[in-house]
């Protein structure tokens, strides 16, 4: 046989940290000591490395760093950044294959993305591209990956994060995924003392935060054993300890957390309409007893879901729930959210957000979304100093076009002058303790003549010169004499 005419050894490179992929994985809940993980084209091992010195049970095969290990089948399968060096199309399918067929519960797969190439030179081969050193990379758009998969595997793929995959072998285990992806938010609670509830606080915990996650009463099975168990000693019955909850609480307390997890659940049965919307018995359980509890029948759930999913194609109904919106900053184009505030978004717009997210999944690093109602499209923006910064500076942003289909990543990093953000509180949820201090700079920034000149103060240059002529300049979230 032939050596290969491309480098496919120099392809591997030496990790610091554990992949985005097995990162991405691990944030997302899938990766369970205990159970095991199987790095498929492993290169140099590192982040088999990495996962063992966690106590993780991994282990993996590589045909150049490590191919004398076994390929043995296990419950999670990585195939980290293998099929984009491969130059054979056949190959490239056959490699997916042989990984899914060792796949027990969820292979992640994930290639470099077309931006990636932006600055690589390199001599066309096949649809790839040889670069310097030698190696082959083959780029892909995130809706070619996702069609290659669902085309090789006969399964459906579902976004994790941009050129990042999950396959699951077991639907209501990608039920689940989906389901814990909608964005989640409970008011705060006040609860009424009492000595019998102060008394058992620690015990009622457990059911308490069932409740509130569910907006309704547990099944016995539904809570872990030895809780339930020492309800039963402290307090008698489940029922007595849900009506000792009940008690301390207010029932419109309860009537918002009903009406949150409503939007939620409307909001995961709306976006399973991509792909194949699961049949109610292909629910995890517990997730079909909520929508049972909340909409009667899974039935009305779909009806209601799909009425907000034909609204998202509406760009005047956007526009309307965009100006309706209690929480985000308004343009005349979109309304810009902070990222933990998008639970408190009117419906309709989470689902929009939700269907940009089947298409890209999660971009861990973005803390700011932006809904266009001008434009099908949602951009999720990355701002690393939000927090810090009193005027933080756009760092990069992944715009995904829901008519196009494109997900697209621009770099502002290397800007010298790029777009900066004004009076932060705006983009944050109604009680985000932040508010305040961002308020009180916002006012003497306001009487100080800042913002007389909107056009002028978007970018950093312009914003800087403004500070100046006034003669301020910013210490912290304070407006000092410059
Ligand atoms: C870019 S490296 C990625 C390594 C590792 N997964 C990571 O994320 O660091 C690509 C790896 O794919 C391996 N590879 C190439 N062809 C393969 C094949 N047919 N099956 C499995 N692995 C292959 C190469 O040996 C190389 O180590």
């Amino acid at each position: 046989m032939s050596s290969p005419p491309v480098a496919r050894h120099k392809t591997a490179l030496t990790r610091v940290a554990l992949s985005r992929p097995l990162a991405t994985a691990a944030a997302d809940g899938l990766l369970a000591v205990g159970e095991s993980i199987f790095d498929y084209g492993c290169g140099k091992g590192d982040d088999i490395r990495h996962l063992r010195a966690l106590g993780y049970d991994i282990d993996g095969w590589d045909p150049t760093h490590r191919p004398r290990a076994e390929r043995r089948p296990a419950h999670v399968v990585n195939l980290g950044y293998v099929i984009n060096v491969i130059e054979s199309p056949g190959e490239r399918a056959e490699t997916l294959h042989s990984a899914w067929n060792l796949t027990e519960g969820v292979l992640v797969v994930s290639a470099r993305m077309t931006w990636d190439a932006r600055d690589l030179v390199g001599r066309p081969m096949g649809d790839g591209l040889v670069t310097r050193t030698g190696s082959f990379q083959k780029f892909y758009e995130q809706s070619e990956l996702a069609r290659w998969i669902e085309e090789k595997l006969g399964a459906q793929p579902h976004a994790a994060a941009p050129g990042i995959f999950y396959v699951f072998r077991d639907d209501a285990a990608a039920q689940r995924f989906l389901a814990s992806r909608v964005y989640t938010y409970r008011p705060r609670v006040t609860i009424d003392p009492q000595l019998q509830y102060e008394a058992n606080q620690l015990v009622l915990e457990p059911l308490f935060a069932f409740m509130r996650h569910h907006a309704r009463a547990p099944r016995p099975s539904e809570l872990p054993a030895d809780a339930l168990q020492t309800i039963h000693e402290a307090i008698g019955s489940l029922g007595q300890a849900r009506r000792l909850i009940r008690q301390v609480t207010e029932d419109s307390y309860w009537d918002e957390v009903t009406a949150h997890r409503r939007a939620e659940l409307l909001n995961y049965v709306a976006l399973s309409r991509f792909g194949r919307r699961p049949r109610f018995s292909q629910l995890d359980e517990s997730l079909g007893r909520d929508i049972r509890t909340l909409f009667g029948t899974y039935a009305e759930a779909c009806v209601q879901a799909d009425r907000l999913l034909l609204a998202c194609g509406d760009q005047a109904m956007l526009y309307v729930n965009a100006r309706s919106s209690k929480v985000g900053k308004q343009t005349p184009s979109a309304l810009y959210v902070y990222r933990s505030a998008m639970a408190e978004i009117p419906p309709v717009l989470q689902v929009y957000e939700g269907c940009a997210r089947v298409l890209a999944g999660t971009v861990d690093q973005a803390n700011m979304i932006k809904l266009s109602v001008t434009q099908p499209q949602v951009s999720y923006l990355t701002y690393p100093d939000f927090d810090r910064d009193p005027h933080p500076t756009l760092r990069s942003a992944i715009t995904v076009n829901l008519r196009k289909l494109t997900v697209e990543w621009r770099d502002y990093s290397r800007s010298e002058n790029p777009p900066l953000l004004h009076r932060k509180e705006e983009f944050l949820g109604g009680d985000d303790p932040r508010r305040p201090l961002y308020e009180r700079l916002t006012r003497s920034e306001m009487r100080a003549g800042l913002y007389e000149n909107p056009e002028r103060i978007g970018t950093l240059n312009g914003w800087q010169a403004t500070l100046a002529a006034a003669g301020v300049a910013l210490r912290g979230h304070r407006l000092v004499r410059g």
